[in-house]
């Protein structure tokens, strides 16, 4: 039923602890959030995305290394005056938005414990309320905004609901699955999940993507898992013991990912974004052409 006291989630967690060691050595000593796509670190398009769904609170579950994240966001009176003097005044406007863009905290992860862990370290921030949850190794381009497109499943069915997209049977087992049943066109009511599973074992080939509306209830699941494939806390477990107190929903997103946790979908994200920018478009199509490479 949907709920009249509803309210807009306004609280997004990025886990940002890991230790980036398929980027290695570019990740040696910049965390991969920091590393450049496009025009921007990485984390910075996740956060653009959490502030254009509506959310003006973020937490960084942060790690060892990761100090450049929060000098990032905080604000850089000396460069910005720096700017203005030399009169970049756009540019030093473009800077002074940054820290800006919404309030942040940041909760230390002391080791890569899991996805399931990071989140508990979220938990003072989120106190009772939904929230969203961002992997910003997932870039998304999408309007409404994958986490709107999530919040529109809440409002309707109050409750957590996840982001899923269908998957290569071979590419199951890189992803929490769900088994679920389709209650409208492309929403599915979830009815158990499993991390990671072999092929012959999925039950179904929807795969959990980077971006979750989750109920605060999801803590005391979290509380009680042990560890789970990989040997780390898993959310998809919590997320199976949620399900025994409260409904799950999944919504087949429209959109398109860009999967920057790997180098080959970092470089494909680079061409498409760069593609879908009138600024840039060109550029990409002659290099390719100047380079001679016969496509
Ligand atoms: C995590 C989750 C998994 C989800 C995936 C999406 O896995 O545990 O359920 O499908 O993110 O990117 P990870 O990529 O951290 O191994």
């Amino acid at each position: 039923m949907p709920d009249a006291s509803f309210k807009p989630v306004r609280k997004a967690v990025f886990p940002v602890a890991g230790l980036g060691t398929r980027f290695l050595p570019a990740t040696k000593d910049v965390p991969k959030e920091m590393m450049t796509l496009i025009d921007r670190p990485l984390i910075h398009h996740g956060v653009d995305e959490a502030v254009k769904s509506g959310c003006s609170e973020i937490m960084f579950v942060t790690g060892q290394g990761k100090e450049s994240i929060r000098r990032y966001f905080e604000p850089s009176a000396e460069l910005v005056s720096v700017l203005r003097e030399r009169g970049k005044n756009e540019l030093a406007e473009k800077i002074d938005r940054i820290h800006r863009l919404a309030r942040f905290e940041y909760s230390y992860q002391e080791k890569p414990l899991g996805l399931g862990h990071a989140v508990l370290c979220a938990e003072k921030f989120c106190k009772d309320e939904y929230f969203g949850l961002i992997l910003p190794d997932d870039v998304m381009i999408a309007e409404p905004t994958v986490l709107c497109q999530l919040e529109a499943v809440r409002k309707k069915y109050n409750s957590s609901v996840l982001c899923v997209e269908k998957v290569a049977e071979c590419d199951v087992r890189r992803y929490g699955i769900i088994d679920a049943e389709e209650t409208e066109d492309g929403v599915f009511r979830v009815k158990g999940l499993v991390e990671k599973p072999e092929p012959e074992k999925a039950p179904s080939n929807l795969a959990i993507m980077g971006r979750y509306l989750l109920s605060p209830s999801i803590f005391e699941c979290l509380r009680k898992i042990t560890p789970g494939a990989g040997g780390e806390y898993q959310l998809t477990d919590a997320l199976s013991l949620l399900l025994e107190k409260e409904p799950v929903y999944a919504v087949l997103y429209k959109g398109t990912r860009l999967d920057c946790g790997v180098k080959e979908g970092w470089i494909k994200a680079t061409v498409i974004k760069a593609l879908n920018d009138p600024q840039l478009r060109d550029i990409v199509i002659e290099a390719v052409k100047e380079s001679g490479i016969h496509i």
